[in-house]
C-alpha cells in the first residue's frame, strides 16, 4: 500500500489575515481547498493512506474531510505543540499502516503546487536504492528555500536552508517540498522534541553519508505561501498554467453558479468568484480571489488581490497587490498600496487612503 504524509501544522503567519480562522492548506484556490488539489494528485499517484500531520487549528482539517467518501483512507497525526517539521514526519509516521522497514513514503509540504509527476518521483527513489530523494527545482530567487547542490549523478552534496550571505548562495536548485523517505529512515529521527528536517535531518543525513538523492524537474511549481504567490497559484490552475485533476480545462475564469456578474464587468486572468459574490457594472478583476459573499461596487479595479468573504470594495477603489480580510469594507475611490494587507472587519471610509495623484480636498474647516 503506498503511503503518505503531508505537513499542514504550520500557523501559515505570511498569508495572515487569511490564516486567522484558516489553515493555509484550507484556504480555497481555484474553486477547491488547496489540500484537496493535494489529495487528489497523491489519489493519482496511487496513494491509498494519507496522514495529515496538523498542529495549527487542527479540528477543521477531520471537518474538511468528515463526509470525504473516495477510496483513500485518511488519518491524523495531531501535535498539541508544534514539532517541527522533521518531529511531524516522525510523529505523522506512527500512523503509517505497513511494517516495512524499506517501504517508500512519499511526503509532501501543505502548501506546493507542483507539476511533478510522483510515479516518476518513488521510482527515481528505487532504482537509486535511496534512503531520502528529494524533488528538487530550480527558482531565479533561491533565498527563501532550502538550498541542495548534487552531483552529476544526482546525489545531494549538502542542505542549506534559507541561506542568508550571498557567498552562501553555492545553487538556484532547491528544495521543492516533497520527498520519498525510507521507512527506516524515517523512523529514526528523534521523537522527544521539535526537529527541523531541513535544518537538522538532511544536513546530518548528508553528512552521515546516507542515500541522500535529487529528482530535479522543469515542471511547473510554486509555493502558494505568499500572498502574491497565492493568489498567482490559483489563477495559474484555473487559466490551465498549472494542472490539478480537480480543475476542468483552462478557462479565463472560474464563476460560482450563484454570483451575479454585471455584463460590463470584465473578469480574467483565471480569477476566481465565490458563492453569492456581486461585481458591479464596468468592474475589472484580474489574476485575483473573490470570496463567497462579497461585493465589488461600479468600476472598481482588483488585481493580483484577494478579498476574502464577506467583505466589500467601494466604487472607483483600485486594489492591486492587496489582501483584504475577512467582513472588511473598503469604501468608494480609495487606491490601496501594493503590499497592504487589511486585517479582518477593517472599514476605511470613501477616498481615505491614496498613494498616487492629489487627495481629495480637505473637508476641515480652519
Ligand atoms: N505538522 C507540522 N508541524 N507541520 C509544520 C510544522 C510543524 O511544526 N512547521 C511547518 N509545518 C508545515 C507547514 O504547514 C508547511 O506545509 C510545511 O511544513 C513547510 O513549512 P513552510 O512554513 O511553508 O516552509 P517554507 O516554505 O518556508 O520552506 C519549506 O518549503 C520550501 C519549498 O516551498 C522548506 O522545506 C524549504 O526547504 C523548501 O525549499
Ligand atoms: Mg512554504
Amino acid at each position: 500500500m503506498q503511503e503518505a504524509i503531508i505537513l499542514v501544522g504550520g500557523k501559515g503567519t505570511r498569508l495572515r489575515p487569511l490564516t486567522n480562522h484558516t489553515p493555509k492548506p484550507l484556504l480555497s484556490v481555484a474553486g477547491s481547498s488547496f489540500i484537496r488539489h493535494q489529495i487528489a494528485k497523491l489519489m493519482d499517484a496511487g496513494v491509498e493512506h494519507v496522514v495529515f500531520a496538523t498542529s495549527y487549528l487542527a479540528s477543521l482539517f477531520e471537518e474538511e474531510f468528515k463526509d470525504f467518501s473516495q477510496d483513500l483512507a485518511i488519518s491524523y497525526a495531531v501535535e498539541e505543540v508544534p514539532l517541527g517539521t522533521g518531529g511531524a514526519i516522525r510523529n505523522a509516521g506512527r500512523l503509517l499502516r505497513g511494517d516495512d522497514p524499506d517501504a517508500p513514503v512519499l511526503i509532501l509540504n501543505g502548501d506546493i503546487l507542483s507539476g511533478v509527476d510522483l510515479r516518476a518521483l518513488l521510482e527515481r527513489h528505487e532504482t537509486q536504492d535511496a534512503d531520502v530523494t528529494l524533488h528538487l527545482t530550480r527558482v531565479l530567487d533561491p533565498r527563501a528555500f532550502g538550498l541542495v547542490p548534487t552531483d552529476e549523478d544526482g546525489r545531494v552534496l549538502s542542505f542549506l536552508e534559507k541561506p542568508k550571505t550571498a557567498a552562501e548562495i553555492v545553487t538556484d536548485q532547491i528544495n521543492a517540498g516533497c520527498y520519498v523517505f525510507r521507512r527506516s529512515v524515517l523512523d529514526a529521527i528523534p521523537a522527544d522534541r521539535e526537529v527541523s528536517v531541513e535544518q537538522e535531518t538532511f544536513p546530518q543525513l548528508v553528512a552521515g553519508g546516507g542515500r541522500v538523492f535529487g529528482h530535479t524537474t522543469q515542471e511547473y511549481w510554486r509555493d502558494l505561501g505568499t500572498p502574491l504567490a497565492f493568489v498567482h497559484g490559483s489563477a495559474d490552475l484555473v487559466s490551465g498554467r498549472a494542472t490539478s485533476p480537480l480543475v476542468d480545462g483552462p478557462s479565463e475564469a472560474l464563476i460560482h453558479p450563484t454570483a451575479v456578474i454585471d455584463p460590463t464587468a470584465r473578469v480574467t486572468g483565471g480569477s476566481t468568484i465565490g458563492a453569492h459574490a456581486v461585481i458591479g457594472a464596468h468592474v475589472v478583476v484580474d489574476r485575483s480571489i473573490i470570496g463567497a459573499h462579497v461585493t465589488v461596487a461600479e468600476g472598481a479595479q482588483v488585481h493580483e488581490s484577494v478579498v476574502d468573504h464577506d467583505s466589500t470594495i467601494g466604487e472607483e477603489s483600485l486594489l492591486r497587490e492587496v489582501v483584504v480580510g475577512c467582513h472588511s469594507h473598503v469604501g468608494a475611490q480609495n487606491e490601496l498600496p501594493a503590499q497592504l494587507r487589511l486585517s479582518c472587519g477593517i472599514r476605511i471610509p470613501a477616498q481615505g487612503v491614496r498613494v498616487s495623484g492629489t487627495a481629495v480636498a480637505c473637508p476641515t474647516v480652519h
